[in-house]
């Protein structure tokens, strides 16, 4: 009998989070294939970093996810694979309802047409819209203020659905702010274009960018500035292999917060990131932006509770001081 370890297919794997979890799923000893259509991935990253097979392809095609489900001995697949950008998601609503809710349809009846029926999905807090209540639980109604946040959540509804249709179970992750890089400082953030604060901090330390804007100093906060939730990618990635464990073992379908409990405002980021670099960040304070929440912060006591995640890097330094090391040896 074969002792070899499930293989995985992971989609969107050569970027930020999927190429963590790619790693941390090799680290378990999983066979990891990639598919990822290098729209916004790095293919030296998952090539030569990472070291898993890349398959260059879309999910939307089909003759091509039937050819990787016949040839390969598929147990579960990582769904990453998305566009990501929320402002542009509302001016070309189309392209996300295309790439992120059809080409997913596709890429389950795939799946199920091939007897698959494990599915670890990327969601996002972004499906509950105005926050209610504080921390945020996985009961929060959900209303989504974005074509990205409604593509999300519009999947989240398919899984139900096909879980009563189809047997299908899933384990879907509604990440708060994904931050921070692998501790080797060889694999991390690179997104084009950059929107999160963290690296724009970074990338502003290195002399990359002339300033960093803050948008909003005039919310109902201690300092005035908005708080979020930051989860190190690596504690981020090691819950989806959790998640998958959890349905190889034959787990029923779930939906969990993944944060890291604590907010940070705004300032309180580009202060830690001007400790961590040792350099002057010079930061411009202009507009709210339509659709920000003032505080956005999430339990994580349901992932704690039924998977036993337990987060290694919850400290602000330590998410910084990571994501620092990266951005030198990327930009540096
Ligand atoms: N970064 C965050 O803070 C955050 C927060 C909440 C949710 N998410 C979700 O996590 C997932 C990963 O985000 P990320 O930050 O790693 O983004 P990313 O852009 O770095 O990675 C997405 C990857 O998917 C690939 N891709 C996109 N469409 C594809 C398609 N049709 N076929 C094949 N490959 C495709 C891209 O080339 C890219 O490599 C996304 O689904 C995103 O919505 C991210």
């Amino acid at each position: 009998m074969s002792t070899e370890q499930p293989t995985i297919l992971v989609t969107g794997g050569a970027g930020y989070i999927g190429s963590h979890a790619s790693l941390a799923l090799k680290k378990a000893g999983y066979r990891v294939i990639v598919l990822d259509n290098l729209s916004y991935g790095h293919r030296e990253l998952i090539e030569q970093v990472v070291e898993v097979d890349l398959v260059i392809g879309d999910t939307s095609d089909r003759a091509l996810l039937d050819k990787l489900f016949t040839t390969h001995n598929i147990a579960a697949v990582m769904h990453f694979a998305a566009y990501i950008a929320v402002g542009e998601s509302v001016k070309e609503p189309g392209k996300y309802y295309r790439n992120n809710v059809s080409s997913t349809l596709t890429l389950l009846e795939a799946m199920l047409a091939h007897g698959i029926d494990k599915f670890v999905f990327s969601s996002t807090c972004a499906v509950y819209g105005m926050p209610q209540e504080i921390p945020m639980t996985e009961a929060h109604p959900h209303s989504p203020l974005s074509p990205y946040a409604a593509s999300k959540d519009m999947v989240e509804r398919i899984l139900s659905d096909f879980d009563i249709a189809r047997g299908l179970k899933s384990v879907a992750f509604r990440y708060f702010n994904a931050s921070g890089a692998d501790p080797s400082g060889t694999l991390g953030e690179d997104h084009a274009p950059e929107t999160h604060l963290i690296p724009l901090a970074l990338l502003t330390a290195l002399g990359k960018r002339k300033t960093l804007y803050i948008f909003g100093t005039d919310y109902d906060t201690p300092d005035g500035t908005a708080v979020r939730d930051y989860i190190h990618v690596s504690d981020l990635a090691d819950a989806h292999v959790l998640g998958l464990e959890y349905l190889l073992s034959g787990g029923e379908s779930q939906v969990f917060n993944l944060g890291n409990g604590n907010g940070f405002s705004v300032k309180a980021v580009i202060e830690t990131a001007r400790q961590v670099t040792g350099k002057d960040i010079p930061a411009e304070i202009t507009d709210r932006r339509s659709g920000d929440a003032p505080i956005l912060v999430g339990s994580s006591d349901k992932v704690r509770r039924i998977l036993g995640w337990n987060p290694q890097y919850a400290d602000l330094n330590k998410i910084i001081g990571d994501a620092w090391r990266w951005h030198q040896q990327r930009h540096g």
